[in-house]
């Protein structure tokens, strides 16, 4: 078995084991619409076995950074409809995200929500550029139902865009990680205290979006001990083993690993206990310089470890053709790191060049 070999995901023929890995770039309109630049973008890469498109957020308040699409009203459905309709392919899942504290009123017009009252450490980019973070409101349960409900429409706006699933965000340090760690979910009630109640709003978003469109559309991205964004879990083995756990019979399409080591105990762990598909995204140099082969080798050794799945980002962010190039052994563009986020220009974005 190889990265070229096929694999079987669901209803879905890959014709690889290589997935794009999702990457916000800024590249929507203020309103959150994906344009012609995205589907162009989309398109291009095509050839991965599957894409994972970027973060989009299923409403308004969990808007993060300025430029990033939602997936909430009309226009934003139309356009992403006109993505899927130029990959054309349908392998295709859409990353919903929710920011939680990672987000600003002068982004969204609205303070951000979160498990507990506890600031990103960190400025974020706005519209008027680096500010420091507000203290989010903390979530009330009725917020925290209404975010659910938010999640679930929003993996049905997904399935009428034409896409064949979503993928929830529960990595990165964004809202549904925020509540699996401890040091940004201080709660008293059902949401907060041990490993096994913090689980508690991943499992229901989860089986929400599950249940309005079915489990196999469905899949859920982590990044156990990753402490990007402030994040501090605490118990890491405790939260992952919980949550593999909880979510073990729910028949989702994949799990998907970030910054995955196949020496890992955590990943190893992941994989005795995870019976479904796995995707794993290699941990590679970062922020960078990238592998010459683009994190291939590590992806190969991942795949020996056990994943079913490997998905790259920044080295299909430069190589439209990834796929044709890491099977002919060909060279690889570089990564123009200053295009990566909040320029709104297609250089940088759809002008890589293929072979
Ligand atoms: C520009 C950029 C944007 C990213 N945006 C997201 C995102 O929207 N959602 C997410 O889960 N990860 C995001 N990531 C992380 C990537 O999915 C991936 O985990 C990371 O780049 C490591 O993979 P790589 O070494 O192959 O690039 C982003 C990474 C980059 C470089």
């Amino acid at each position: 078995m190889s990265l070229f070999t096929p694999y079987e995901l669901g209803p879905l023929t890959l014709p690889n084991r290589l997935v794009m890995a999702p990457m916000t770039r800024n590249r929507a309109g203020a309103d959150g619409v994906p344009g012609v630049s995205m589907a162009t973008y989309y398109a291009q890469r095509a050839t991965a076995g599957l894409i994972v498109a970027e973060a989009t957020t299923p409403n308004a308040v969990g808007a993060t950074y300025p430029h990033i699409p939602g997936i909430h009203d009309e226009a934003q459905v139309a356009g992403w409809r006109r993505v899927t309709g130029a990959v054309g392919h349908g392998r295709m899942f859409l990353q919903l995200q929710h920011g939680g504290r990672i987000g600003h009123p002068e982004t969204s017009g609205l303070v951000p929500l979160a498990p507990s009252p506890v600031p990103l450490p960190v400025p974020l980019v706005t519209p008027g550029g680096e500010k420091p973070a507000v203290t989010p409101r903390e979530m009330t349960a009725a917020d925290i139902r209404s975010t659910v409900d938010d999640f679930a429409t929003a993996a049905r706006n997904a399935v009428a865009a034409g896409f064949a699933g979503v993928e929830v965000h529960a990595a990165n340090g964004y809202l549904l990680h925020q509540f699996l760690a401890g040091n940004t979910n201080r709660r008293g009630d059902r949401y907060g205290g041990p490993a096994a109640h913090r689980i508690r709003a991943v499992v229901e978003t989860v089986e929400a979006v599950a249940a309005a469109v079915g489990p196999e559309r469905v899949g859920l991205r982590v990044s156990p001990g990753n402490t990007v964004n402030g994040i501090v879990e605490g118990d890491t083995d405790d939260i992952y083993a919980a949550l593999v756990d909880a979510l073990a019979g729910a028949g989702l399409a994949y799990l998907h690993v970030v910054f995955a080591d196949p020496d890992q105990p955590t990943f190893q762990y992941l994989r005795k206990h995870w019976a479904g598909t796995l995707v794993a995204n290699p941990a590679l140099p970062w922020p960078g310089p990238l592998p010459a082969d683009g994190g291939a080798a590590a992806g190969e050794r991942l795949l020996a470890a056990g994943a079913d799945l490997v998905a790259l980002g920044r080295a299909f962010a430069a190589n439209p053709d990834l796929v044709a190039r890491l099977r002919t052994g060909a060279p690889l563009n570089p990564v123009r790191a200053e295009y990566l986020q909040y320029v709104r220009t297609d250089t940088g974005y759809t002008d890589y060049s293929s072979l």
